[in-house]
C-alpha cells in the first residue's frame, strides 16, 4: 500500500511561529514535525510515499528531505494550490499516485507512538478510521456510535455537544473510492473540504470500520498540543536511555 502525508494549510492555530515556516517543518523536541508521520508509515511497512504541500515552503521540504532514502522511504511531492483548500482538497492531489488501489492517509501534524502494520496489512476496502479516547473531543472529528456502540453511524467535525469521549485521529485507511467522494464535497463552515465530509460517504454505506489507538497520540496543530508533544516525547526518549 502506498501512504500519502498531508502536510498543507496555514497553520493559524501556530501564528506567529508558522509565519517563519510551515507547521510540519517546526521542531517537535529533537527532530522536525514532518519526520514523525514519515516514520510512523515506515514503521507500517509502507516506503512509497507522496507529500502534499502548500507551495509556499514546499522548496524547503524538498531541500530538508529530498527522495527520502536517508529516512528509508521513497518520497514524491504534490504541491496544493490552495493553502486554505482543506485536509480532503490535499488528499484529492494523490488520485494519480494512488493508481487505483487504497492508500494509507496521515496527516503530517499527527504524532504516533505505535505503527499500524497489523492494519495495514489485513486491509480490504472502505474505510478504517482510528480512535482516541480524548478529554476534549471538541477540537476533532468526533465518532457517532450506533446503542450498542459497535458501529459509527456518523461522524461530526468539531461538534459544540460530542456524543462521544473518542477522537478521529489524523491516520485513515481509505480504498480507491475516496476520491470520487472528495469531487461531490461542498466547503464546510470554515471554508475547507473536510475528511470528515468524505468518510461519511462510506458510513453512509455502512463501510467503515474502526480501532482504538494504542500508545500515545499527539495532534500538534496548537501551540500547547506542540510544547505538550515535546515534553512527552523527551520523557519517553529519557526512560529509554
Ligand atoms: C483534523 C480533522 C479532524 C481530526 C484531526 C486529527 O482537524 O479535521 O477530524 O480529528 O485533524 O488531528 P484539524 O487539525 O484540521 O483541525
Amino acid at each position: 500500500m502506498k501512504g500519502i502525508i498531508l502536510a498543507g494549510g496555514m497553520g493559524t492555530r501556530l501564528r506567529p511561529l508558522t509565519l517563519i515556516t510551515n507547521k510540519h517543518l517546526l521542531p517537535v523536541y529533537n527532530k522536525p514535525m514532518i519526520l514523525y508521520p514519515i516514520e510512523t508509515l515506515r514503521q507500517s511497512g509502507i516506503s512509497e510515499i507522496m507529500l502534499v504541500c502548500g507551495r509556499e515552503h514546499a522548496g524547503d521540504f524538498i531541500n530538508f528531505l529530498g527522495s527520502g532514502k536517508e529516512y528509508g522511504v521513497k518520497l514524491a511531492y504534490a504541491v496544493q494550490d490552495k493553502n486554505n483548500g482543506g485536509i480532503a482538497d490535499a488528499l484529492a492531489y494523490a488520485e494519480d499516485f494512488s493508481d487505483g488501489d487504497s492508500v494509507a492517509v496521515i496527516l503530517g501534524d499527527n504524532i504516533f507512538e505505535d505503527s499500524f502494520r497489523g492494519s495495514v496489512k489485513s486491509f480490504k476496502a472502505g474505510a478504517r478510521v482510528f480512535l482516541k479516547k480524548v478529554k476534549d473531543p471538541q477540537r476533532y472529528g468526533v465518532p457517532v456510535f450506533d446503542k450498542k456502540d459497535k458501529k459509527i453511524i456518523k461522524i461530526e467535525e468539531k461538534p459544540e455537544n460530542p456524543k462521544s469521549h473518542y477522537a478521529l485521529t489524523g491516520f485513515y485507511l481509505v480504498d480507491n473510492d475516496i476520491f470520487s467522494f472528495i469531487k461531490k464535497l461542498k466547503p464546510s463552515k470554515r471554508g475547507e473540504l473536510e475528511m470528515t465530509d468524505a468518510l461519511n460517504h462510506y458510513v453512509e454505506m455502512g463501510k467503515t470500520s474502526f480501532s482504538i489507538v494504542n500508545g500515545q497520540w499527539y495532534d500538534t496543530g496548537t501551540i500547547d498540543s506542540l510544547l505538550e508533544s515535546a515534553l512527552q516525547i523527551k520523557k519517553k526518549i529519557s526512560e529509554k536511555n
